[in-house]
């Protein structure tokens, strides 16, 4: 596995190579669902770039992105063990200058939900997504479900620009009792982790009133806020595939979505159904 930490030394790799490039842009702290991705690179493409970089443009003034976890010397095992040819590594001057061009996230589609929670957050998320694409060319950048609203944004950023990149969604990867894997669940404590459970159990009871019949809106929604009561719910919500909200599930083109707060940690899921 090759590292490389500026562009000129990926480019100077790629431009040697032949043959379908695939892209997994990642912050590290890498787990399961960062492994998944990472496999069906391998899997489908001759050559496979991994990026770790904390992007700090898409953390909001207070968040966590000094805390965020680094984790360098475990992280490059995983991508050398998983097959990874090139490891993207940059540091923050490397991918940002002063006083630049950006991608804003779109007014409204931008501006709900996650967007609403964390204003601005998706412009710097396209912002490194649209750099990273142009520095890597991938055939085929893979995303997870588990952020939904990111993959539906950065798939409409390669539609709107014409971009020539194939933008692959992976299922969300789990922990046996549901907890969807995500770097910010080392944050929990034990109370916490037992609490953070209340997410998934949440949306399976969602999955539970649709397979029943059950498809309306407000009476999933009402469901699932009792579930998780007492945590700090930022939001729920159901919504189709181009984040219109829905009075009623249409099965084959919904997410179901929450956000909420255990202690200090802000936990996002969600269910495609
Ligand atoms: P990060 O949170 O590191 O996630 C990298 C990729 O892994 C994203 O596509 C995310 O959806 C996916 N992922 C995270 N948890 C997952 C799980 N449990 N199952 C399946 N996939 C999962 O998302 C980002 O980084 C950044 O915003 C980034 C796109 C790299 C831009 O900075």
């Amino acid at each position: 596995m090759i590292i490389a930490r500026s562009v000129s030394e990926l480019r100077a790799v790629l431009d040697t190579t032949k043959g379908s490039v695939g892209f997994v842009p990642t912050m590290g702290a890498l787990h399961i669902g960062h492994r998944t991705l990472i496999e069906a690179a391998r899997k489908n493409n001759e050559y496979v770039v991994v990026s770790i970089f904390i992007n700090p443009t898409q953390f909001l003034p207070g968040e966590d992105l000094s805390k965020y976890p680094r984790r360098e010397e475990a992280d490059f095992k995983i991508c050398e063990l998983s097959g990874v040819d090139i490891l993207f590594y940059p540091d923050t001057d490397m991918m940002y200058g002063k006083d630049e061009v950006s991608i804003l996230a779109p007014d409204v589609r931008g501006y709900i939900l996650e967007g609403a929670s964390r204003p601005g957050h998706f412009d710097g998320v396209l912002t490194v997504v649209m750099k990273l694409f142009n520095i890597v060319r991938p055939t085929r950048a893979y995303f997870g479900k588990k952020d939904a609203q990111q993959l539906a944004l950065i798939t409409q950023m390669a539609e709107n620009f014409f971009m020539n990149v194939e933008i692959i969604p992976m299922d969300t990867v789990r922990e046996s009792d549901g907890l969807a894997l995500s770097s910010r669940n080392v944050y929990l404590n034990t109370v916490e982790r037992q609490e953070a459970l209340k997410l998934s159990a949440a949306l399976k009871k969602a999955t539970k009133m649709v397979m029943q019949g059950n498809l309306v809106s407000e009476e999933i929604k009402r469901a699932m806020e009792e579930i998780l009561t007492p945590l700090d719910v930022e939001y729920v919500a159901v919504v189709n595939r181009r984040f219109e909200s829905l009075a009623q599930v249409v099965i084959g083109d919904t997410i179901v979505l929450v956000a909420a707060r255990v202690g200090t940690t802000r936990l996002i899921d969600n269910m495609w159904m």
